[in-house]
């Protein structure tokens, strides 16, 4: 056994697909979830994919007490992955200050417990929204940050700035920030995946459910962009090619020999960019299922173009986005037939 991990939101999307890629590697894994936006059946999905069922508290990030509860049983948390947080862009821009409060006290909550019990760092979910519409493509790591289009955004670049100020502190852990591009799939056994709760507002569950016929079609968010074929276009990575990113960060926060740097930013993307209708277009080609889609007018606050320079992260975190994009759109085929068993 390698030390135990604190998953927040391991219950989630991305935090269900490390906890199984954490495991693989040798952790123990001890998720805190409240369970706004998952459900607590997926620790059976985890257990069946990796015969080992993760210690799960259900409690809040921001409820301090829990927290220190949850350190003070478990002496022997080494690293935490921060995933908890709220999410949909469209709902922060109604509720601001629902997300101030769940995406920034949460990080504030965590960062204070990790100084008082010695744990030696943090991997925490950013986003390349950060980025705005970047001048330059592909984005690296020294792309400007660019003012926040949404209170989501923000509390992303507020939380990267709360982790380089406690760093800079001289905060007795390491930080790693992980600046996700566009994660999408399923884990290849189609046993954990994306739930999205009530209607999709991304691409592919909202592909994925009108494929199984839930939705009728699919709106595509303009087709006048300066694009090659006028869509939007985004780095679409692999969920487990992201999860394992997350073991490479601890595995670099927790190996003294390596000597890294306290703070360290890293893109997680392919390095290629994808528009919507030529994803359209692989799903259908490689699922052989139509996707009945129509092109409507933008949808406000969409970045037109944006993909990694991956280069840093497989570099110097040697790691590297590994599946196609026709094995990503299966396995998130899969998981929707998993899910829906009628499509
Ligand atoms: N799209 C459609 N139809 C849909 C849904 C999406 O055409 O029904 C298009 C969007 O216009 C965009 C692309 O598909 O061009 C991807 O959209 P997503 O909503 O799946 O993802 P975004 O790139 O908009 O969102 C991502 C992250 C957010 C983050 C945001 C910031 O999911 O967490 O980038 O730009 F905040």
């Amino acid at each position: 056994m390698k030390g135990t991990i604190l998953v927040t939101g391991g219950t989630g999307y991305i935090g269900s697909h490390t906890t199984v890629e954490l495991i693989n590697s040798g952790y123990q894994v001890v998720i805190m979830d409240n369970l706004s936006n998952s459900n607590v059946e997926v620790l059976k999905g985890i257990e069946a994919i990796t015969g080992v069922c993760p210690t799960f508290y259900e409690a809040d990030c921001n409820d301090e007490a829990a927290v220190e509860r949850i350190f003070s049983a478990h002496p022997d948390i080494c690293g935490l992955i921060h995933f908890a947080a709220s999410k949909a862009v469209g709902e922060s821009v109604q509720k601001p200050l629902l997300y101030y409060r769940n995406n920034l006290l949460s990080l504030i909550v965590m960062l204070e417990a990790m100084q008082r019990h010695g744990t030696k760092g943090i991997v925490f979910s950013s986003s390349c929204t950060v980025y705005g519409q970047p001048e330059q493509l592909p984005v690296t790591e020294q792309a400007p940050i660019q003012e926040a289009l949404s209170p989501y955004g923000n509390t992303k670049q507020i939380n990267e700035e709360i982790v380089r100020d406690t760093i800079h502190a001289g905060a007795p852990f390491k930080a790693i920030l992980l600046r996700y591009f566009n994660p999408i799939g399923a884990h290849p056994s189609a046993l954990i995946g994306e739930l999205p709760l009530g209607v999709p507002q991304n691409l592919i569950p909202y592909l994925t459910q009108t494929a199984a016929g839930i939705r009728r079609e699919l709106s595509v968010f303009g087709d006048d962009y300066n694009t090659p074929d006028g869509s939007c276009i985004r780095d679409y990575i692999n969920v487990v090619d992201l999860a394992k990113a997350h073991v490479k960060a601890i595995e670099r926060i927790l190996n003294p020999e390596l000597g890294s740097p306290a703070l360290e930013t890293f893109n997680v993307g392919t390095g290629r960019g994808v528009s919507v209708l030529e994803l359209i277009r692989t799903f259908e080609q490689v699922t052989g299922v139509p996707v009945p889609h129509k092109i409507v007018g933008r949808r406000e606050g969409d970045i037109e173009q944006v993909w990694a320079d991956p280069k840093h992260a497989n570099e110097v975190l040697g790691w590297k986005a590994e599946e196609s994009l026709a094995d990503t759109l299966r396995s998130a085929w899969a998981w929707q037939k998993h899910i829906t068993p009628k499509a």
